[in-house]
């Protein structure tokens, strides 16, 4: 059996990602690798934690005597790494957990992978390493753009690009870099525009839209995104970078406005706040490089948008605990004894 390292793994795509594989690739036995920060929770893997081909490990990608260790129990055959802090407004606030995490944490990563005898270390990384663009709907993002990032988590995802792009170049390490557009689906921390709009629409709070809500964002599935992911870690050519993205354009109103009309609540609930420091205008991403190695997205937005607001309408108890605070304990109820 391969074994297959997911970093990040009990976080928004990290998580969704370790249910796509558990569901679709029964022959790997999966380590999900996670320090459980804020942003980490282990009771959406209920349903998998016992199986044989399914592990949790409790570590921070930037302690590198752990992570040295694990690399000596284990060989790893594939290492996908989404272990980030990754709320831009939280980088603003407090920029250097973003600097240890997302760049010597990846450096720690790369560094024990380089030993190892991997077939292929798959960073996970974002379009907003590029900056933004103008509101002129005919320029994009490709793999070719200057990274320009514009806050302390884009430029801190920008550095570990970089690092493991230099880990390529010098030591020959076989890897690939994929830099996505907004991910929006079930599991999604509700901090974020999507499930906090979603979350606080339910209770019937106000909705906070920064600034003018005309920044535009490109939105991906989460599903989507996981769909893409398999295929460069399968599929992509070495040293390659691939931007995925599923050509979703939408004003941060309009996400909005969209949630209130499929929840049949008042527009009245919108409350423009003062905008984010530094907030990019546009980001835009053309695909035609991973559409080319024969991906495409599943949902179009309005499918995946009402499939979200169902799942949140399912899920209540999830994303209630979330908020309370409370999610944190099952970690030290689950595996207290193991
Ligand atoms: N959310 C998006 O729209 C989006 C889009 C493109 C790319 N990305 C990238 O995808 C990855 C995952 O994003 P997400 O939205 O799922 O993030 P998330 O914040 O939901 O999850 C991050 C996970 O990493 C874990 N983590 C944080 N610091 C750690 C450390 N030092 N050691 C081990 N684990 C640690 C957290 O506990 C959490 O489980 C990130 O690298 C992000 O940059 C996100």
């Amino acid at each position: 059996m391969e074994n297959i390292l997911v970093t990040g793994g009990a976080g928004f795509i990290g998580g969704n990602f370790v249910q796509y594989m558990a569901a679709n690739y029964p022959k790997y036995h999966i380590y999900n690798l996670d320090l459980l920060t804020y942003a980490g929770d282990l009771t959406k893997h209920q349903a998998i934690e016992n199986n044989d081909n399914y592990s949790f490990v409790h570590i921070d990608i930037a302690d590198r005597q752990a992570i040295d260790a694990l690399f000596e129990k284990i060989d790893f055959t594939y290492i996908v790494h989404f272990a980030a802090e990754s709320h831009v407004d939280r980088s603003i606030a407090e920029p250097e957990i973003f600097i240890r995490t997302n760049v010597l944490g990846t450096q720690v990563l790369l560094e024990a992978a380089k030993r190892a005898n991997i077939k292929k270390f798959v960073h996970v990384s974002t379009d907003e390493v590029y900056g933004e663009l103008e509101f002129d709907p005919t320029t994009f993002f490709t793999e070719e753009t200057p990274l320009q990032p514009s806050s302390p988590y884009s430029a801190s995802k920008a550095s570990s690009d970089l690092l493991v792009r230099a880990y390529y170049e010098t030591y020959g390490l076989p890897i690939n870099i994929t830099r996505c557009s907004n991910n929006y689906g079930p599991y999604h921390f509700p901090e974020k525009l999507i499930p906090l709009t979603i979350s606080r629409l339910l209770n019937d709070q106000k909705v906070p839209v920064y600034g003018d809500g005309k920044n535009v964002r490109d939105w991906l599935h989460v599903q989507d995104h996981c769909s893409a992911i398999d295929l460069v870690m399968h599929s992509g050519e070495i040293g390659e970078v691939y931007n995925i993205g599923g050509h979703n354009e939408q004003k941060n109103l309009e996400v909005v406005k969209t949630i209130i009309r499929t929840l049949g609540k008042s527009e009245d609930l919108i409350e423009f706040v003062e905008d984010r420091l530094g907030h990019d205008k546009r980001y835009a991403i053309d695909p035609t490089k991973i559409e080319r190695l024969g991906w495409r997205p599943v949902y179009d937005f309005d499918t995946g948008i009402a499939q979200t607001v169902e799942w949140f309408l399912e899920n209540k108890a999830w994303w209630e605990q979330i908020i309370s605070g409370e999610y944190q304990q099952y970690f030290d109820r689950q595996y207290a004894q193991k």
